[in-house]
């Protein structure tokens, strides 16, 4: 494995350079315009993010999540309440995401405090979704362990309805 491992490439191909006396003020603005430059590159699912939380152990958590927005507030998620990451938030509102970028070589870390959005603007973030995006996500239940799959596709339907 160690061999192998080796044997794969890592920041492979011409990568930019990072001129930091061109870097704007602003972290978003700077994360705005290396996102757009990663779409170009052909980066898959750009907006794919690792978000770490602190567990009740505390012992780190993290997940995949999907990027809703960033701006001068910040980087926003879209999150179960009731979710192990939900309750992780509720207990240590701190979290650190992190983005990989390969066809760009570049990594984002942001780290800092969680804030829960107004629940208007949670709920106009639900109402935009596909209606078989916000049945199952009306469900809940995030990581439970299901008897079978029957027992969500039951729970999807009304949901759904
Ligand atoms: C590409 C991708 C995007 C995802 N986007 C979200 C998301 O935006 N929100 C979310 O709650 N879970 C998302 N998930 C599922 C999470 O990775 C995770 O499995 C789920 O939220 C349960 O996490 P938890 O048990 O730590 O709460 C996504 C998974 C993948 C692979």
């Amino acid at each position: 494995m160690r061999d192998f491992l080796r044997g794969l490439p890592v920041f492979a191909g011409d990568l930019p350079v990072f001129d930091t006396d061109k870097a704007p003020e602003r972290p978003d603005e700077l994360f705005a315009a290396w996102l757009a430059e990663a779409v170009d590159a052909g980066v898959r699912e750009p907006h794919a993010m690792t978000l770490s939380t602190v567990g009740a152990d505390g012992i780190p958590a993290a997940r995949v999540l999907i990027l809703k927005n960033v701006d001068e507030h910040g980087w926003q998620f879209a999150a179960h309440a009731d979710s192990p990451k939900g309750q992780d938030l509720a207990r240590h509102p701190a979290a650190a995401l992190t983005f990989y970028w390969p066809a760009r070589g570049r990594q984002i870390r942001v780290r800092g405090p969680v804030r829960p959005e107004p629940a208007d603007r949670s709920a106009a973030d639900f109402l935009a979704r596909p209606p078989g995006s916000r049945a199952e996500a009306s469900i809940g239940r995030q990581s439970r362990v299901l008897p079978d799959r029957r027992t969500l596709d039951a729970a999807v339907e009304p949901a759904r309805r």
